[in-house]
């Protein structure tokens, strides 16, 4: 039985076994939460994920895809890098975000890890609406088996976290 739970705040900051990083396919960094988490986790990611880039994903980890890496000097064991899709509003691009959640669980679940923070993914620079974004990944784990005890998002605003509250409370 996985437990979701709800924070506002830094998922830099979290104490879980893993920190899901939305990412881009690259692997390489960027702005968000993936700028924090290599800043705070320092260089031993990204040469993780230059090894990952020359090796498994030569052109790049494909969007709704995931992979772990270490999460170095995090309070996490675990990063899991996941690549949330561009929101498209001519293009229903929601199987991929529903991917994201679902294989990162999986590589979760590869790990061991009993306790995994997920961010809004795709809801920042990819501009996915957040209600519906909440919509999404709440039912996706709802819906996913794993041996995950504890999803917890880790929502950045108060906005973010009122969408994610009224999913989890049923009156989204
Ligand atoms: N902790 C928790 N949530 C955060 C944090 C944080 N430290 N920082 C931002 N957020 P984004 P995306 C929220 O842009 O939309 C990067 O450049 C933020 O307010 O991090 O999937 C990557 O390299 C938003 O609600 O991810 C990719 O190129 C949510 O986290 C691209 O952005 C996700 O915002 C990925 O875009």
């Amino acid at each position: 039985m996985t437990t979701v739970t709800l924070v506002q705040g830094d998922i830099t900051r979290q104490s879980v076994d893993a920190v899901v990083n939305a990412a881009n396919s690259s692997l390489l960094g960027g702005g968000g939460v993936d700028g924090a988490i290599h800043r705070r986790g320092g260089p031993a990611i990204l040469a993780e994920c230059r090894a990952l880039r020359a090796s498994r994903y030569g052109r790049g980890l494909p969007t709704g895809q995931a992979v772990a890496t270490t999460a170095g000097d995090l309070d996490a064991r675990w990063v899991i890098h996941t690549v949330g899709p561009v929101f498209s509003p001519t293009e229903d691009r929601s199987a991929l975000l529903v991917s994201c959640y679902r294989e990162s669980l999986r590589v979760a679940d590869g790990l061991g890890a009993r306790t995994v923070a997920f961010p809004a993914v795709s809801t920042g620079v990819y501009r996915w609406p957040m209600d519906d974004a909440a919509r999404i990944a709440v039912q996706t784990v709802r819906e996913t088996e794993t041996a995950v005890e504890e999803v917890r998002f880790v929502l950045f605003d108060e906005r973010a976290f009122e969408a994610f509250a009224g999913q989890v409370h049923g009156h989204g």
